[in-house]
């Protein structure tokens, strides 16, 4: 593979600048994705390796970002564990969300074989991507997985009746999350056999509940997970967002990065985690409906801290947001490309 910022970086390389990649960059914001769009459902593009691994690479032609992330979903797993799930217009509903169940944990039926469309998928990424572009799979942390399985919809973005379940019958919960932890390992280690290069794990929802509760339920969840990845050397990345001070637990053996959420400064965060994990972020996406000067006049300050802290990688603090300028993403790119970093 030709050298590459993002694979330099997570390998512990210097690089002249910060490798940069973003958060749901493969649709949303791309001109070309949505007139395939025009044409095809979300699960059409899903279920053609051909069309998957055309949204994938799209952001790394037409951004030029140095990582394409696979065009996939979180969600994905839930169905993998017997759930139906559609995506509509108002995003994703599931069939009997399992605040129908009593009993929900023995609601699941785990078929592992479901996801094999997508190591199709990533195969026909392998074939045609160019020449050293890097492959990051991923799939949801358990809490928001959870989140999702158990609300049926993310309509209510506070998740009530998920966080009350957790108190009111953390013995179930513990059930559930050990399920959807055992299918993000499976999933997590044939993504990395059919060749991904890199790997995050995307808490979205981690600020829900108090970092001791998370801690306390979630904690063993993300590890099994990271353990998995990390036992075939392939490069962790975190991303809990709002978890706090709580990002302090992303310690050297659970994470080689932290993808830092919006709220927190950067320089805050690399105060709390240990010095060997690296930092990704976290720029406010919501920063890109600004106008490019001003874009580019927030962006400087990430400067001087990559002279300081060079284990950084350029990213977004959270998503892209679909009505985004799809000409100011490509200026934060044209941007971390053409600064002087060093
Ligand atoms: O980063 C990428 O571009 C790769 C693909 C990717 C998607 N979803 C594609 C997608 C990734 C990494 C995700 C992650 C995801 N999905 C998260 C965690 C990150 C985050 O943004 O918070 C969550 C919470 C979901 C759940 C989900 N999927 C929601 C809430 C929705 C509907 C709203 C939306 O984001 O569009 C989806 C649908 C979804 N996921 C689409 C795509 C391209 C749109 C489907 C469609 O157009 O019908």
């Amino acid at each position: 593979m030709e050298e590459n910022f993002f694979t330099n970086k997570l390998a512990g390389k210097e690089t002249r600048r910060p490798p940069v990649w973003f958060m749901r960059q493969a649709g949303r914001i791309l001109p070309r994705y949505q007139q395939l769009k025009e044409k095809y459902a979300f699960h059409e593009l899903m279920n053609d390796p051909e069309l998957a691994s055309e949204v994938t690479l799209m952001p790394v032609y037409d951004l030029g970002v140095d990582a394409a992330i696979l065009f996939s979903d979180i969600l994905v797993v839930p169905v993998a564990l017997g759930m139906e799930m559609s995506f509509t217009g108002g995003g994703p509903v599931f069939k009997q969300p399992l605040l129908s169940f009593d009993g929900p944990s023995k609601a699941l039926k785990p078929d592992a074989g479901k996801l094999e469309y997508i190591y199709r998928n990533i195969d026909a990424i392998i074939r045609n991507r160019p020449a050293g572009t890097p492959l990051i799979g991923f799939c949801g942390a358990p809490l928001t997985t959870l989140c999702y399985m158990y609300q049926g919809t993310g309509a209510n973005s506070s998740f009530p009746d998920m966080v009350k379940f957790l108190y009111q019958n953390k013995q179930e919960a513990r059930k559930l999350i050990e399920a959807i932890a055992d299918m993000s390992v499976e999933y997590a280690t044939n993504q990395i056999r059919h060749g991904v290069d890199a790997f995050q794990l995307f808490d979205t929802h981690a600020g829900l509940i108090p970092v001791e509760l998370y801690m306390e339920l979630f904690w063993p969840a993300v590890q099994k997970i990271s353990g998995a990845v990390k036992a075939t050397g392939t490069p962790f990345i975190f991303f809990p967002k709002g978890l706090g001070t709580g990002i302090r637990s992303v310690t050297p053996d659970v994470a080689d990065f932290v993808s830092v959420d919006w709220q927190m400064p950067i320089r805050h965060a690399r105060e709390l985690v240990h010095f060997d994990v690296g930092l990704q972020g976290n720029i406010d996406p919501r920063l890109l409906y600004a106008t490019e000067n001003e874009i580019g006049k927030e962006l400087e300050k990430y400067i001087p801290f990559y002279q300081e802290h060079p284990r950084f990688i350029m990213n977004l603090g959270h998503g892209f947001l679909p009505d985004i300028p799809f000409d100011h993403a490509r200026f934060v790119v044209d941007w971390v490309k053409s600064a002087r970093w060093l």
